[in-house]
């Protein structure tokens, strides 16, 4: 995987004065009409002189909003670009970003527009801590590129990605500045590692290379361990086995182990990693099919953020389970009617094979399960019901512990991810009463996300006391995979959605 990266860097001279090729300014949206944001350290008459222009062109300031000014009097770089952040005055009571998180989708979308150049300065906040970490991390997601597939022609004439983002206001070579690009540098590798699994094509990336590419990254603070189809039988591993064994390529289980000295909490993070799913028996459509190379985002989620958490050094430990297979139609694919025994001992009637994510995930949960630890968090490209509910950019927060569910809430508002909770009532389960088995894995249509996540709910394990351990879903259907045009700092394609989610979970059971 060769996508290029984007540098940072920080200078503490005045963004007029530094030597670049753009510097990158924002804009509010006041009644419509585009205005520079407060508290930019620009030379005297500087702001007044770019709001006329922003006033001439009839600039709005609205999101996505790029107005590219050449030429301004007392700036060094030939061009200066106004993004717009857009306005956080609710109307009729639709909520908006949080200023923050405006900034870092503004600073996206300029770096994206910078494609093909050099060097860009980012001034786009008031410069406290919080808003210049913002522009960072948003400059830094919006320059992503996959390119890696392009023949040579198109490789040779694509624009590389904007080479260099520099924060000003910050001095170099301080502790804060050098934690802060180490840190917006850890975050946004993760973040581009899970994007780059999610876009590798499908005949690429299956089971056995995906396993390949997370022990390539092992290192002594992150142990890998894989279970290939032999092992998940051994295993009783039937969930996982199961749902692989229509696929030449086989099924396997990565589990990945962060345990540092000092950990204040343990936790267990179980991804949903279909490579491809054509829904099995149960074939999708045409249409349906196509972005379903994305299938696996939950345990390339997962991946990315543990091996995040651990360049940061969170003092928590972390154990993930990548739970891989391909859902195919070969001789020996799975049957509606199938009986299968999960690790665990339940067995469950087959009953959909395109419901083949809750499969996979209740071997992982009940694996993760096994050593008791303080939280699950799972998530999943699970159910197209959740992008019925809440649309593609804002993934469905399900689970067992109002704590754990807050907290998983709080890590998704930290990074700056649309997130909301779903409620899993108690007559959501009948519907899933089989007459063969343990439990069938569908039921009512009505509740689609919720039905999933009950389904899951059946294969957390219980604390020494007998109850429930703590647990959180995360059904990523929506915002894994952005099948538009980009946004924010949100390209096309793989959107590495969820992963700065896990990593701010994880940082919130170390304060
Ligand atoms: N991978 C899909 C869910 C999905 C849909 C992810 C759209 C991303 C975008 C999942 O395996 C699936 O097919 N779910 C079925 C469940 C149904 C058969 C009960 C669905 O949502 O239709
Ligand atoms: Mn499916
Ligand atoms: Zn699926």
């Amino acid at each position: 995987m060769s996508t290029p990266r984007t540098a940072l860097s920080v200078s503490d001279g005045h963004p007029a004065t530094l030597a670049c090729d753009a510097l990158v300014l924002a804009s509010v949206s006041v009644k419509g009409q585009a205005h520079l944001v407060d508290g930019i350290d620009l030379p005297r008459g500087v702001a007044a002189s770019i709001n006329a222009t922003l006033l001439t062109l009839a600039a709005q300031g609205s999101a996505d909003e790029v107005i590219r000014i050449a030429g301004v009097a007392k700036v060094k770089a030939p061009l200066v670009l106004v993004v717009g952040t857009g306005s956080d005055a609710t109307r009729h009571g639709v909520s908006t970003p949080d200023a923050v998180e405006r900034l870092r989708r503004a600073s996206g979308v300029a770096a994206r527009a910078l494609a093909g150049k050099s060097k860009a300065v980012f001034a786009l906040g008031d410069a406290t801590p919080e808003q210049i970490a913002a522009t960072g991390e948003g400059a830094l997601l919006g320059a992503y590129a996959f390119a890696t597939f392009f023949g040579e022609g198109k490789k040779s004439s694509a624009k590389e990605p904007l080479g260099e983002v520099v924060l000003p206001g910050l001095k170099p070579r301080t502790k804060d500045s050098k934690s802060l690009v180490l840190r917006l540098g850890v975050l946004a590798e993760a973040v581009t590692y899970a994007r780059d699994l999610v876009n590798t094509p499908p005949n690429e990336l299956y089971p056995e290379s995906f396993a390949t590419s997370v022990t390539r990254r092992a290192s002594k603070d992150v142990g890998v361990e894989v279970w290939n189809t032999e092992r998940l039988i051994a295993e009783g591993c039937e969930g996982i086995v199961g749902v692989g064994q229509g696929s030449a390529q086989g099924p396997a289980l990565v589990k990945m182990t962060y345990a540092p000295r000092g950990a204040k909490a343990s936790l267990a993070f179980v991804g949903k990693g279909i490579t491809f799913d054509s829904g099995g028996l149960c074939l999708k459509p045409a249409t349906g099919m196509v972005t379903m190379k994305c299938d696996m985002g939950g345990a390339a989620a997962v991946a990315a953020a543990i091996f995040a958490i651990a360049q940061l050094g969170l003092p928590v430990a972390v154990t993930g389970y990548l739970c891989l297979a391909e859902n195919m139609t070969g001789d020996l694919a799975q049957r509606p009617g199938d009986v299968v025994t999960m690790r665990g001992g339940k067995s469950v009637e087959i009953i959909n094979t395109d419901a083949e994510g809750r499969l996979v995930m209740a071997d992982g949960l009940a694996l993760a399960s096994e050593s008791h630890p303080d939280a699950i968090v799972d998530i999943a490209t699970l159910t197209g019901a959740c992008t019925i509910a809440l649309g593609v950019r804002t993934f469905g927060i399900m689970g067992n512990n109002e704590a754990v569910i807050a907290r998983a809430l709080a890590g998704a508002a930290q990074a700056g991810e649309s997130a909301w909770p779903l409620p899993l009532t108690e007559e959501l389960r009948a519907s899933m009463d089989s007459y063969v088995a343990d439990l069938k894995h569908t039921g009512d249509r009505a509740g689609g996300a919720m039905i999933a996540a009950t389904f899951l709910a059946e294969f957390i394990g219980e604390d020494a006391s007998g109850e429930p351990l703590p647990w959180a879903h995360l059904d990523i259907a929506g915002p894994a995979f952005n099948d538009g045009s980009p946004h924010g700092h949100t390209p096309k394609g793989g959107t590495g959605a969820g992963v700065r989610t896990l990593v701010e979970f994880a940082a919130g059971y170390t304060r």
